[in-house]
């Protein structure tokens, strides 16, 4: 048996991983604050709140007391692009909720999976699901760039402390490159004095750059497959192609 917690899975590529993980070989949590198409066990948590968070785990690893696996995986997959606009434009509310929904909370959970599981001897990772623009900055999106840049390095951290322990926990963020979710819907919405960016972004829908989250989620499976994947190391989608 093979557990899941994935965040962020009521719709796009959370969606789609909850989905096809959701077999009888594997038990999935999915976490997000709507339900929506989430498969597994649903639990609901708003991680712009993360006083949430250590109650949502607490709940989940009681649940897991009377269940025997051999491997336990965290996906902190939720998260959120806006507010889209130059920074001076953006309100203190804005900001601290979004460095808490993309930094904060993954980083609390990460905490907190590494606390309940520590004494577990088989397998345990953390999969971030980053972005492209954690590594290149894009004008109008710098919350975006750096929560994600700062969750990837902190995995890269928390991966060095990992690599001292027994039985450590392997940390690995993962670009997915374009999907066609959501989120790129609201990035076509913006104007271009928000997103400069923004004809580029259509361009990429009406090319048929974007990927069917199912198919990225795919990729992402098998890639976490593979016997060499190393602790705190950035892969992008095309390396598990
Ligand atoms: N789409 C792309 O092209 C692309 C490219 C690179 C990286 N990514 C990354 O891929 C991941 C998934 O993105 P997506 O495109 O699938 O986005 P999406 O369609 O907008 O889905 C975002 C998911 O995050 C959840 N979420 C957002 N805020 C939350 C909160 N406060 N608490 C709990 N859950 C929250 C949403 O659930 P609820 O609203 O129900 O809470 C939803 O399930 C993100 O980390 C994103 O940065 C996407």
């Amino acid at each position: 048996m093979k557990v899941y917690i994935i965040t962020g899975a009521s719709r796009g590529l959370g969606q789609a991983l909850s989905e096809l993980l959701n077999k009888e070989e594997n038990l999935v949590y999915s976490v997000s604050r709507n339900q929506g198409d989430a498969a597994g066990i649903f639990k609901s948590c708003d991680l712009s709140k993360p006083n949430q968070i250590p109650g949502l785990m607490d709940e989940i690893f009681k649940e897991l007391e009377d269940v025997s696996f051999d491997s336990i995986s965290l996906v902190n997959n939720a998260g959120m692009l806006s507010p889209i606009c130059s920074i001076e434009n953006a309100s203190g509310e804005q900001i601290i909720s979004h460095i808490t929904t993309n930094f904060s909370s993954p980083a609390i959970l990460t905490s907190l999976f590494i606390q309940k599981t520590q004494a577990f001897e088989k397998e345990k990772r953390i999969v971030n699901i980053s972005t492209g623009a954690a590594v290149t900055a894009y004008p109008g999106w710098s919350l975006y760039c750096s929560s994600k840049a700062g969750l990837e390095h902190f995995a890269r951290s928390v991966a060095e402390e990992q690599k001292m322990q027994e039985f450590p926990v392997m940390l690995i963020n993962i670009a997915p490159g374009l999907v066609d979710t959501a989120m790129q819907d609201e990035i076509r919405s913006k104007e271009s004095k928000d997103f400069p960016n923004v004809e580029r972004f259509r361009e990429f829908k009406e090319n048929g750059n974007l990927m069917p989250p199912k198919r990225v989620a795919q990729w992402i499976l098998d890639g976490l497959e593979r016997a060499d994947l190393e602790n705190g190391r950035r892969y992008v989608i095309d390396e598990f192609k």
